[in-house]
C-alpha cells in the first residue's frame, strides 16, 4: 500500500490513535503504553494522533501528548525515522473536574483556541504542532471565529497545519470558503468517526477527496467496546479476512483504505500486538468485489461519542 499525503506530509496509510493509552478504563502501565507506541512506530507508522483532553481524569489532561513525546523521546528509531513522525493533536474541548466527576465543556474563542494549542506544544515538547485539529464545536462561539481561531494558531506558528474533526459537509464546506484547503495552508485534514459500525458522512469524505484533504476515520474498528467483535456483528468481514488468513479487523481497516486514497485511520491500541497487527493491514490488498461487499454491509450501531451539543451559529 502507497504512502498517504497530509497537505506537503507523506505518511503510513494507518495510523495509531493513542487515545486508549489514557483511557481511565484500560491506562495500561507505562512500559505497556510506551511499547504499544514502539511496536507501531517499528512497523512503519508515522502518524500518532492525540488530544489534550485523552487523560485519565480532568487532573490528567495532557496525559497522553506528555506520553506520545515520551515515546518519542524513549523510541530507538534514528533521528531521520523520528523526524518522518507526524503529531495530531487537538483542542476545543475543555473537562475539569467536578463534585459529581469530570464536566466537558467546549472552548472554541480564539483566545482560549490559542491558549490550548500552545500548552498543547508545550507538552509535546515542539516549537509547531505537525497537525493542529479543532476537536469539536463550541455551540456558543460564531463557526466563522472558531475557524478563524484555528487558522489564528497556525498564522501564530503553534501549529504548522490545522484540519476540522466532528464536521458536516456545510461546515467544511464554509471553513474551505474562509481559509482555504491543503493548497492554500488551511484545512488539510478533517477527523470523522467512520467504521462497520458507524458511517454517516460519505458526502464529507467526497468533498475531501475533491480537495485533496486527508480523511481521518476515528474509532475506525467501533470503538474499544466492540473492536474486539467486528468479525461477530458483521460476517462478512469475517468471510474476507478468511479468505485473505487476515482478521476481521484487519480487513476493516483495509476497507478503508479503499474507500479513498486520502483515508488514513487511526485505530486506537493498548497493546504492541494490536499496533502490529493494525500496521500490518495495509498490506492487505481486497478486490473491488470484495470491497463493495463490505460498503454494502448495515453498520450496526450508533456513534461511539454521540454530540450532544448544537451546532454553532453560521
Ligand atoms: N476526533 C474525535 O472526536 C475522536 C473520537 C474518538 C477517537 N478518536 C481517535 O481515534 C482513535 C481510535 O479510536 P478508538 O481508540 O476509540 O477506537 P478503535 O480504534 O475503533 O478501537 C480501539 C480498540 O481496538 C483494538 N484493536 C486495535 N487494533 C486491533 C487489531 N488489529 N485487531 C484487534 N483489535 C484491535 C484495541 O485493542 P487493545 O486495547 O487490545 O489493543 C483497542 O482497544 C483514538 O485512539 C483517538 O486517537 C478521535
Amino acid at each position: 500500500m502507497d504512502a498517504r499525503r497530509i497537505a506537503d506530509l507523506t505518511v503510513f496509510p494507518i495510523g495509531l490513535g493513542c487515545m486508549p493509552l489514557s483511557d481511565r478504563h484500560m491506562v495500561p502501565e507505562r512500559p505497556r503504553a510506551l511499547a504499544t507506541v514502539h511496536a507501531a512506530l517499528d512497523s512503519g507508522v508515522t502518524l500518532l494522533d492525540t488530544a489534550d483532553i485523552y487523560a485519565p481524569g480532568a487532573a490528567h489532561v495532557g496525559h497522553n501528548e506528555v506520553l506520545v513525546a515520551e515515546a518519542l523521546r524513549a523510541w530507538g528509531g534514528s533521528s531521520q525515522d523520528r523526524d518522518r513522525v507526524v503529531v495530531a493533536t487537538k483542542g476545543g474541548i475543555t473537562r475539569v473536574a467536578g463534585p459529581d466527576g469530570d464536566v466537558w465543556g467546549r472552548a472554541g474563542t480564539p483566545e482560549a483556541l490559542g491558549r490550548a494549542a500552545r500548552a498543547s506544544a508545550a507538552r509535546l515538547g515542539v516549537d509547531a504542532i505537525d497537525l493542529y485539529f479543532l476537536h469539536r464545536l463550541d455551540p456558543a462561539v460564531p463557526y466563522d471565529e472558531q475557524v478563524g481561531g484555528l487558522a489564528q494558531v497556525r498564522d501564530d506558528g503553534i501549529a504548522a497545519r490545522i484540519g476540522l474533526s466532528n464536521v458536516t459537509l456545510a461546515q467544511l464546506d464554509r471553513a474551505l470558503a474562509l481559509v482555504g484547503g491543503p493548497e492554500e495552508g488551511g484545512i488539510c485534514a478533517v477527523q470523522n468517526e467512520w467504521s462497520p459500525r458507524y458511517r454517516r458522512d460519505a458526502d464529507v469524505l467526497v468533498r475531501c477527496t475533491e480537495r485533496g484533504i486527508a480523511f481521518l476515520p476515528w474509532s475506525p474498528l467501533g470503538g474499544a467496546n466492540q473492536a474486539g467483535d467486528v468479525g461477530s456483528r458483521y460476517a462478512a468481514f469475517a468471510e474476507v479476512a478468511a479468505a485473505h488468513a487476515g482478521t476481521a479487523q484487519q480487513v476493516a481497516l483495509a476497507w478503508l483504505l479503499g474507500l479513498s486514497p486520502l483515508v488514513i485511520p487511526i485505530p486506537g491500541s493498548t497493546r504492541p500486538a494490536t499496533a502490529r497487527a493494525s500496521a500490518a493491514a495495509a498490506a492487505l490488498e481486497l478486490t473491488a468485489e470484495e470491497q463493495a461487499r463490505l460498503t454494502a454491509t448495515e453498520p450496526l450501531g450508533e456513534s461511539v461519542f454521540p454530540d450532544d451539543q448544537p451546532a454553532p451559529p453560521m
